[in-house]
């Protein structure tokens, strides 16, 4: 055997080596239940040994593409010399898990650290596509911090109903209203079911998943154009044939996540999510991607890097178009050069996956229309990134996306109706006594973290029928949830901490008087101190959530450790990074 860190190439000694580059009883082990796969023994001669991290599943219809992806990026490992080793990990679907997806991505971290510290593996690519999906993997190699390189599964096709484009998730949002407001028939509702998702790919819209492939090409961990080339378009497989390329370059040159997951990558990354009026999930996972990597990121980098940047990408929910549109307008590069040549982009200079910097990867790119990719000076909305919200009702902040709120609502003061959790407000919501007008602001509780256990996307509460009949279609929304990147509305969410923690919002009642200011960032409760503290010493935090303190397993672990919203909603034993080594062999 030689020894594989002794190559005549640069290559750094690999940490396969450990593995494969021994020549004792453990070098055998290793090789020898390996080569049942028919690999000749030349392979483990000290080539990177590159993992492919695939969350495929058909559980995960978005990801379900994903054997073929991995196909694609096998040639370009083996073509550049390295040799692809592709493992599952637990996979996230957004449309079928139950509580919320958002309840297993710490699980599904867990996994990937593990499985990529505990494997002999150089480098690896993280095939995502579903929205927890990208977070998860990027948490889990980030605490290990070996080469990683991103790979997305691509959006969908737009969706087709009666001759129009229909947006993933926004169109159910949208129609589900109109059938409550008696406009459109339950016939044509589910026949818009088939045209939604007519082909392989995550949500087209500007959801999570979209927003969370702009997020990792403007981090810098994938090659650029990752975001939007559409999941059945031939260049997709394209670019996962040259991130296998790359992936072993990046071996050989030691270009380890932690070089290119710096501060300056998430502030870039959070103006971008301004500029593409991406999804307010970004805030959560951003927070816990850093939060793995040793970045210290707070809501206030969010107003301060990002506020007052305008809204570009003229996408659904906030605007018109759909990913396709997006990727044929020039994608995600075409917004970055435009930020760019304006000085609106922050760190030009940051490094990204393949050796240059963002900068010099976007800086040529072309832009073909200027209805999708909007100029700066004509925006969708000019005070596109996330409003960070303060106050006695939010004490470590909540959010609202701007570019898919009412501006007139944005600054409101009104009653509350408030619905103690999920169950209350579904069972009150359609009821035709429910005192509620269109000023008010529909409160829920008990939907954060702990709450709900996982936090799921209920925070843009449907309004009820009374108040759409009127032909009203937005209202102030406020509570501990989340919402989808898909969805849309005046809604104020991630309030923290949570009600199931204690936090204000457990403290409010019907007819409280609350008052909203985007402007200044306010929230605020108009009931005076020492009430709060009367109602919340009197309330048991616990009694109106489904949380069940000693149910064992999992959900356990997740309501004894999870953070709130405000600090990503990490596991508090998860955060930081934990290196690759494993000092023991397993025999
Ligand atoms: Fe998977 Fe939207 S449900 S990307
Ligand atoms: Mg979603």
């Amino acid at each position: 055997m030689s020894d594989a860190g002794d190559t005549a190439d640069k290559t750094p000694r690999l940490r396969s080596a450990e593995w494969f580059g021994r020549a004792d009883k453990n070098g055998f082990m290793y090789r020898s239940w390996m080569k049942n796969q028919g690999i000749p023994d030349h392979e483990f001669q000290g080539k990177p040994i590159i993992g492919i991290c695939n969350t495929w599943s058909e559980l995960t219809p978005c990801n379900a593409h994903f054997r073929k992806l991995a196909e694609h990026v096998k040639q370009g490992v083996l073509e550049a010399g390295g040799y692809p080793v592709e493992f599952p990990v637990f996979s996230n679907g957004e449309s079928n898990l139950r509580p919320t997806a958002m309840f297993t991505r710490n699980l599904a971290s867990m996994d990937v650290e593990e499985a990529i510290r505990g494997n002999p593996i150089d480098g690896v690519v993280l095939l995502v596509g579903c929205d927890k999906t990208t977070p998860a993997l990027l948490m889990g190699a980030a605490s290990c911090d070996i080469p990683a390189l991103v790979v997305t599964g691509g959006p969908m096709l737009n969706g087709k109903h009666q001759g129009k484009d229909i947006g993933s998730g926004t169109v159910v949002w949208q129609l589900s209203e109109q059938v409550k407001a008696g406009k459109l028939s339950m016939h044509d509702f589910m026949a818009a079911e088939a045209g939604m998702s007519r082909s392989a790919g995550t949500c087209n819209t500007m959801g999570t998943a979209s927003t969370m492939a702009c997020m990792a090409e403007s981090l810098g961990v994938s090659l650029p154009h990752n975001a939007a080339i559409p999941a059945v378009d031939s260049r997709r497989y394209v670019l996962a044939h040259l991130s296998g390329n790359r992936i072993v370059e990046m071996v050989r040159e030691d270009l380890k996540l932690s070089k290119i997951l710096t501060r300056e990558a998430f502030e870039n990354a959070i103006c971008t999510n301004a500029a593409i009026g991406g999804s307010t999930n970004a805030v959560i996972h951003l927070k816990a991607i850093a939060g793995r990597i040793g970045v210290d990121l707070t809501l206030d980098d969010w107003t301060r890097m990002g506020r007052g940047m305008p809204t570009i990408v003229d996408l659904q929910p906030s605007g018109r178009y759909l990913m396709e549109e997006f990727y044929y307008a020039g994608g995600l590069p075409a917004v970055l050069k435009r930020l760019g040549d304006a000085d609106r982009l922050p760190h030009p200079d940051a490094l990204t996956v393949n050796g240059r910097t963002l900068w010099q990867n976007v800086c040529e790119a072309p832009l073909y229309n200027d209805d999708v990719i909007r100029p700066l000076d004509n925006p969708l909305r000019d005070d596109g990134g996330i409003c960070i919200l303060r106050g006695n009702l939010a004490p470590n902040g909540a959010v609202l996306k701007p570019s898919a709120a009412t501006a007139a609502l944005m600054t409101h003061r009104g009653r509350a109706v408030v619905f103690e959790n999920f169950d209350d407000y579904k069972a009150r919501i359609n009821d035709p006594d429910l005192e509620v007008s269109p000023d008010d602001i529909l409160v829920m509780k008990h939907c954060g973290p702990r709450g709900y256990h996982g936090m799921a996307e209920v925070g843009n509460m449907g309004l009820p029928p009374k108040i759409l009949e009127q032909g009203i279609t937005d209202m102030v929304r406020i509570s501990d949830a989340r919402m989808s990147g898909t969805a849309y509305g005046t809604v104020v969410l991630h309030v923290a901490p949570e009600a199931a923690a204690g936090g204000p919002l457990a403290a409010v009642e019907n007819g409280d008087w609350i008052s909203l200011d985007c402007d200044s960032g306010k929230l605020e409760l108009e009931v005076d101190d020492a009430e709060i503290a009367r109602r919340l010493a009197a309330a048991d935090p616990t009694a109106a959530s489904s949380q069940i303190a000693s149910s064992g397993g999992y959900r356990q672990l997740y309501i004894e450790h999870v953070l709130q919203a405000d600090e990503g909603c990490d596991f508090d034993f998860l955060r930081g990074c934990r290196g690759a080594e494993v000092p023991r062999h397993s025999h």
